[in-house]
């Protein structure tokens, strides 16, 4: 059956998560804290309060391994993608993780966890599961109108400065396109924004996951609520389960051709190495409404706020379907970066938000035509394929 079918793809999908083969990387089972101090850098945690209550923990290296901070040194944040954190930003070790090369190179750097993931589940009044409902009753907009916002507030207090680098990642970009339009003030205190895998339009959609979901946006969400489900856990079993099932060679195919479903062809990238570093903290905890919004844009079309149905829009927004973000109010300077091979984020799709953006200062697809989604954060060439053009555009602000 179709249904079936479909559900055995997902179950796939989500134990490519899990790793290949049995890795002798040493940061296998570190967090991102571990991590960094492993690498013999500086780690700080900061606790930031959002105006809604929700107390996020960000990481922060204040200087490379080998310098300090006598001189000012600019902040740049960087922003994860979906079901993700700040390990993200440090996964792939010194020298291929923009986290670590960017404090290297001199930038006080903070990386960030959306509100709900594994470091970002305190509230000033509500308890993460005895008010599950209401603690992941947001998506990716409130990440980025309230988590971003306080954030770059926060993070500019501390730094002394009046603006900041902003680095997002897929999630990490639809969240800053949120805040950006519809909080311009904010635009200001941003330097210039780099947005890998711009996710907003979504008319291209051609990632096997995201279609099915979308499909059934509605009847799942109602279903999941029915259930009192109401965010994407960390799935310990799930991932055990996948990680031996992908160290057996006769299944190490089958886990290949899973990647090829969630996210493009390219395996030419993919260090199998490093999977199991990465499942220690990925997939992390998230609302199920961030998934459903982004469903709702698949469906709907267009890159619009939450739609909740037209009574309930009518109440919150005073109009039957939900206002679209209009990127052209985002004035900050844009670096636009995407991959011939993103099926997450197709490029012609990635264009369209080039269009539409208010000051794009870099245009860049990614000059190697297997490119893809996961790329951005995974791939062994990565450095000379993304972050040397990045980089060299964040110097000129
Ligand atoms: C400089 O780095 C240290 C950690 O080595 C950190 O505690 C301190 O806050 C930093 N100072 C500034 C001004 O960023
Ligand atoms: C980083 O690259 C340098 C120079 O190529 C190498 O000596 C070092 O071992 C690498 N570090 C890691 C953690 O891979």
């Amino acid at each position: 059956m179709a249904v079936q079918k479909k559900l055995a793809t997902i179950f796939l999908l989500t134990s490519i998560f899990y790793g290949h083969g049995l890795s002798t990387d040493s940061d296998v089972g570190l967090n991102t804290v571990e991590i960094i101090e492993k690498h013999g850098y500086v780690c700080e945690n900061h606790d930031i309060t959002t105006e809604d209550g929700y107390i996020l923990t960000f990481q922060r290296i204040p200087h490379g391994k080998n310098n300090d901070n006598s001189t000012k040194r600019p902040a740049v944040f960087l922003m994860h993608g979906l079901t993700s954190s700040s390990a993200e930003s440090v996964n792939m070790g010194p020298n291929n993780s923009l986290g670590f090369i960017l404090a290297d190179i001199g930038y006080d750097v903070w990386l960030g966890n959306a509100r709900g993931n594994a470091w970002s589940r305190k509230h000033t009044t509500l308890d993460v599961e005895a008010d599950a409902e209401k603690f992941f009753d947001f998506s990716w907009h409130e990440i980025g109108y309230y988590d971003l916002a306080a954030a770059i507030d926060y993070i500019l207090d501390l730094n002394g400065d009046d603006s900041l680098y902003y680095v997002g990642f897929s999630q990490g970009t639809t969240s800053f396109m949120a805040l950006a339009s519809t909080r311009p003030e904010y635009n200001s205190k941003i330097k210039v924004a780099s947005l890998m895998g711009p996710a907003s339009y979504m008319n291209h959609q051609s990632g096997t996951l995201l279609i099915v979901l979308s499909k059934y946006v509605n009847e799942l969400e109602k279903m999941f609520n029915k259930y009192k489900i109401y965010e994407i856990p960390y799935l310990k079993q799930l991932r055990k389960f996948a990680l031996d099932f992908c160290s057996n060679p006769d299944n190490v195919d089958t886990c290949e051709n899973v990647i090829g479903l969630i996210d493009g062809e390219d395996k030419t990238q993919i260090d199998f190495e490093k999977f199991p570093v990465i499942l220690t903290n990925a997939p992390s905890n998230a609302a199920l409404k961030q998934v459903a919004h982004y469903g709702q844009l698949i469906k709907n079309g267009g890159f619009s706020q939450y739609d909740f149905g037209k009574d309930k829009n009518n109440e919150i927004y005073g109009t039957d379907s939900p206002p679209a973000y209009d990127l052209s109010k985002i004035s900050a300077p844009v670096a636009v970066y995407y991959g011939k091979n993103d099926q997450l984020v197709p490029y012609l799709d990635a264009q369209t938000v080039v269009k539409k953006l208010g000051n794009v200062v870099n245009d860049y697809l990614v000059p190697y035509d297997l490119f893809d989604h996961l790329d951005f954060i995974f791939a062994k060439d990565v450095v000379k394929l993304v972050y040397v053009e990045l980089i060299k555009v964040m110097q000129n602000y």
